[in-house]
């Protein structure tokens, strides 16, 4: 259980080209984009109004930063093993390298949490921002096909649609991106930066024009009293708000699962993740704050499109269907980066033997793992068309949280094991940088809802009962292993 890979096998393993293994195809801009790609999306254009309706008021900016410094110490941590350890499984391999297989295992089977369901949470709001749209052109979905069982939609005119069957345009997008996926990692990267430059587009008009339409009494208090509820307002509640707005920088972490198709990972990896999450803490500060200027926090009480409803302040109505089309093809990025993430996390896993090699088999042609793929757009089309989304985010943020956490311990037993290993980047202020991102990232894990804790543990007995079954028994670098304690 406690078998660890060392880091020449691992390099070994990454310099490894040729039919069958991944393609080295993306530049540093691809991975910032990519980074972008996957952090822009439901947690800005959703949450940000929640945020400020619920717990931190115009602070919801102070939330914003907070969540962001949590997770540039997990950045840090990451930059410094994606380019140490430039292989497609991201958290998972850094853990084999550091803490043995076993942990690298519940790591991998955690990251699903993170991906799939990531991917299943951003197809779900897709899908309502989708629908709203198509209520504007008096085109309406048959209810029953258009919403999951468990939940409630209320459209910007204040029709309600209740639970439905299934959530078909959820699953739509969820499949046509799998097929995008399977056709290559440069086409999909080149759809990516496109939608990334939609995504950031709008993002700055938004800024831009909503600037001068702010209105300086919504900042008036900038910091409402805490109501007496730890969550509501006050500096509680600004922490609180920063527990919920971290779903929107969830993905920076993505570009570390694509190291192996990076054509200069030493370089490319710090730049990819730390530069994605500086870019997109300063676009989301001044988001939050021009949004929360427009509109009152009050009024963005139970409001799922609030960027939406900010924006019809600044008078430029003839934009709405444009906003709306540029979010769509946000998230659209969002959904794709972390099916891409799955599939390499789930790739590595199986090249490592601790799942079948179905999970590895690469497409001759178009040198991407295909049938994971396949797989994980059913898996996540499940959850995309019968899952209520809150439930759904909530798994995410408390298995990314728990994946940061293994990563920045990695960091401080990697720095005692082999401190004279080659690390092209460095984390600063060791141990302090790891040991704050821990502490950090715990705080926000306990700030999550209990039954978050319940569906985490019952995801991991279910991931150790099959490790247990199966990873144990096929695991390649046991059998590497026990063959040289046999000699
Ligand atoms: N950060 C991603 C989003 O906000 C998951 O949609």
């Amino acid at each position: 259980m406690f078998y660890r890979k060392s880091i020449e096998q691992l390099l070994l393993e990454a310099g490894s080209s040729g039919e069958g293994h991944l393609r080295r195809s993306l530049t540093s801009f691809n991975l910032v984009a990519l980074g972008i790609g996957a952090i822009i999306g439901a947690g800005l254009f959703s949450l940000t109004g929640i945020a400020a309706a619920e717990n931190a008021g115009p602070a919801v900016t102070i939330s914003f930063v907070l969540a962001a410094v949590a997770c540039a110490f997990a950045g840090l941590c990451y930059a410094e093993f994606a380019s140490m350890i430039p292989v497609a499984g991201s958290a998972y391999t850094y853990s084999y390298a550091t803490m043995g297989e076993f942990t690298a295992w519940i790591i991998g089977w955690d990251l699903v949490l993170e991906y799939a369901l990531g991917a299943a949470t951003v197809s779900v709001s897709w899908s309502r921002y989708l629908l709203e749209f198509l209520h504007k052109y008096n085109i309406a979905l048959p209810h029953q096909l258009a919403v999951s069982p468990w939940e409630t939609v209320k459209l910007g005119d204040g029709t309600i649609i209740e639970g439905g069957f299934i959530n078909l345009p959820a699953i739509f997008i969820v499949m046509l991106l799998s097929l995008v996926l399977m056709r290559g990692t440069k086409e999909s990267a080149t759809m990516n930066n496109v939608l990334v430059i939609v995504k950031v587009a709008v993002v700055l008009v938004f800024i831009a024009l909503g600037w001068s339409h702010i209105n300086p009494a919504n900042y008036e208090p900038y910091i409402p009293a805490n109501t007496g509820k730890f969550e509501n307002f006050g500096w509680t509640g600004i922490s609180t708000g920063a527990a919920v707005v971290f779903f929107a920088f969830i993905g920076f972490d993505a570009v570390s699962t694509a190291a192996q198709e990076a054509k200069n990972p030493k370089k490319g990896m710090p730049i990819g993740i730390l530069g994605s999450l500086v870019v997109c803490t300063i676009l989301y500060v001044l988001f939050a704050h021009v949004m929360t200027g427009l509109v009152n926090y009050k009024d963005f009480a139970g409001d799922a499109k609030p960027a939406a409803t900010a924006f019809a302040q600044t008078g430029y109505s003839f934009l709405q269907d444009g906003l709306i089309i540029a979010i769509l093809a946000g998230y659209t990025s969002v959904i794709l980066v972390m099916l891409m993430g799955q599939s390499r996390v789930f790739y590595t896993m199986s090249k490592d033997g601790l799942l079948p090699s179905f999970f590895s088999s690469v497409h001759k042609k178009f040198a991407t793992p295909w049938k994971t793929n396949v797989f994980f757009m059913f898996f996540v089309s499940i959850f995309a068309g019968f899952v209520p989304v809150s439930d759904l985010g909530h798994m995410v943020s408390i298995g990314t949280l728990f994946a940061f956490v293994l990563v920045c311990i990695g960091v401080l037993v990697m720095r005692r094991k082999l401190p004279h290993a080659v690390r092209p980047f460095r984390t600063p202020f060791v141990p302090v940088v790891p040991i704050l991102g821990i502490l950090v990232c715990v705080y926000l894990m306990y700030s999550l809802p209990f039954e978050s804790w319940i569906r985490l543990f019952i995801w991991m007995a279910l991931g150790i009962a099959i490790y247990f079954a199966y990873g144990r028994k096929n695991s390649k670098v046991r059998e590497v292993i026990d063959e040289k304690i046999a000699e």
